[in-house]
């Protein structure tokens, strides 16, 4: 399965990523979470991306694209990938087709998950994650079970740096005006399966995997 997961920030994308992720056995390719990681080990990539990022812009183009393209060489991604953030611009995902038509490959499907942002606000004021295997937990609808630590491996929860107020308005801003068209461009492909992302954790989850055995049945741009 090659699935891209678009959506505001706080939609929901990492959550149901790792979970689709581990349904369909294949790797969870977070850019957002790359990042972080290079952020964390004071790489040279992490110094680049911790500037964009701090202020709740989009880390250039060609830094990701070229990013992406490597993690999907690795061998663990050649039966599939769950993109989760990426493409967040058109050029992004005119990126990610060139890399595919060169191996001959395609999307199955490019999934929106659509939020309200009085939702966005509640999601990610009370988002705590984990510092070491990135774990993404909410204190009120997904606490974990010992306060500040993680359920899968123990670790201090954290609140991201970019979950302060004035940094997740830039960021929605910045989702309105630059990854939107995204939307559209997988729309006029018919690649595009708009989910309703405001139920709990498991029906939207639901929600998106009969709505991928619903378009398998369809023809998509593959075949
Ligand atoms: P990234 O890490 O991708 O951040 P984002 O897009 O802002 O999205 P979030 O991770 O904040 O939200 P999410 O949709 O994953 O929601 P989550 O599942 O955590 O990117 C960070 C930055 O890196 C960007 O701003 C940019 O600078 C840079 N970057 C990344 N990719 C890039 C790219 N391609 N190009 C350029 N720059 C890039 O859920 C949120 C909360 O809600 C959690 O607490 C969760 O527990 C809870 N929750 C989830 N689902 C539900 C539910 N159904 N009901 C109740 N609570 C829920
Ligand atoms: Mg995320
Ligand atoms: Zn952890």
């Amino acid at each position: 399965m090659r699935l891209v997961i678009l959506g505001a920030p706080g939609a929901g994308k990492g959550t149901q990523a790792s979970r689709l992720a581990t349904y369909f056995n294949c790797p969870h390719v977070s850019t957002g979470e790359i990042f972080r990681r290079a952020i964390k080990d004071q790489t040279r990539l992490g110094k680049e991306a911790d500037f964009h990022i701090s202020k709740g812009q989009l880390v250039p183009d060609d830094i990701t694209i070229e990013l992406v393209e490597q993690r999907i060489e690795e061998p663990d991604s050649q039966f599939g990938f769950i993109l989760d953030g990426y493409p967040r611009t058109p050029n992004q995902a005119i990126g990610l087709d060139d890399i595919l038509r060169q191996k001959s490959l395609c999307l199955d499907a490019a999934i929106h998950l659509d939020l309200s942002e009085k939702e966005i606000y509640r999601r990610l004021g009370n988002r705590r994650v984990c510092t070491i295997c990135g774990a993404i937990y909410h204190l009120d609808s997904l606490p974990p079970k010992h306060p500040g630590l993680c359920d899968r491996c123990g670790s201090p929860l954290v609140q991201r740096e970019d979950d302060h107020l004035d940094t997740i308005k830039a960021r929605l801003v910045v989702y309105r005006q630059m990854t939107k068209p995204v939307l559209s461009y997988y729309k006029n492909r018919g690649t595009l399966l708009v989910i309703d992302g405001e139920g709990d954790i498991d029906k939207v989850f639901k929600t998106i995997i009969n709505s991928l055995e619903t378009r398998s049945l369809k023809t998509n741009d593959c075949h």
